[in-house]
């Protein structure tokens, strides 16, 4: 049975104060027993804040939006290694959101030479896959999502989908309040699971947690969540309220509960 989780995408919002704010109203908002997994992850320049706020909470584990695709120390002005995050608390790392992707210069290659710095490290990525409006309106989503997952096993190989988490996120749904249906999420998780299953084997395709991400919110993620093949979300937005983010974290408890 896979373990649903909630992950918070704080982007690069928020301020030291702010932030620590919102990582004690989450730790002490979440019920003191949650079957599911919640990640938060803040901007790195607070991690370390953060890691002090949440201590050693078994509840609430610190991700990171990024790493260095070099995992060996070395000459990267600017850029943070899996080593130092892994040094800092986080245990696990966003890979190739599609904001990287489309504003920030993330190719294919450099997401799987990302996701591989990343198992490396010992951190357990969390890869981001998902189409445009245009590729959607073209019926390239498959199409598209395959090349995205293809470019990961080129590099980590097949044993990859065993050590990570797989977001899908249409960038249509993202920050723009339009969230895929249940049925439009279930579609493409559902194929993605398959594919996996294809490339590997059932038992590494059915362990594999695939969330569903883009403009998931406490009116919309009971539907979401209780789809077979969604197993919780990245949340952007609505992670940045604490209210909001713990009745979707209480949500996905309840499907959690509920068996779905
Ligand atoms: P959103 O962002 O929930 O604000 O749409 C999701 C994400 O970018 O991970």
């Amino acid at each position: 049975m896979r373990r649903k989780m909630v992950a918070g995408n704080w982007k690069m919002y928020g301020r030291r104060a702010s932030a620590r704010i919102l990582a004690r109203e989450i730790e002490d908002g979440l019920p003191a027993v949650l079957p599911i997994d919640v990640l938060v992850c803040p901007p790195a320049i607070y991690l370390e804040a953060i890691k002090g706020v949440l201590g050693e909470s078994a509840r609430v584990m610190l991700g990171a939006q990024d790493l260095c695709a070099q995992g060996e120390d070395g000459a990267r002005t600017g850029e943070i290694s899996g080593a130092m995050l892994l040094d800092t608390g986080v245990s696990h790392v966003l890979v190739g959101h599609s904001e990287r992707r489309q504003l920030l210069g993330e190719t294919n290659e450099s997401v799987g030479a990302k996701l591989v710095a990343a198992l490396d490290a010992g951190l357990i990525p969390i890869l981001c896959v998902g189409e445009t409006l245009a590729e959607r309106e073209g019926l390239r989503t498959e199409a598209v999502v395959v090349t995205q997952l293809q470019a990961v096993v080129n590099v980590a190989g097949n044993d990859a989908f065993a050590r990570c988490i797989v977001a899908y996120e249409p960038v249509w749904a993202i920050g723009t309040g339009r969230n895929a249906t249940p049925d439009q999420a279930q579609a493409v998780h559902g194929f993605i699971r398959s594919w996996v299953a294809e490339q590997t084997d059932q038992e590494i395709a059915d362990d594999l947690r695939i969330l569903y991400g883009g403009s998931v919110k406490p009116d919309n993620a009971a539907a979401l969540f209780a789809m077979p093949d969604v197993d919780g979300g990245l949340v952007g937005g609505a992670s940045l309220k604490a209210s909001d983010f713990i009745a979707i974290c209480r949500m996905a408890g309840e499907t959690a509960r509920a068996g779905t």
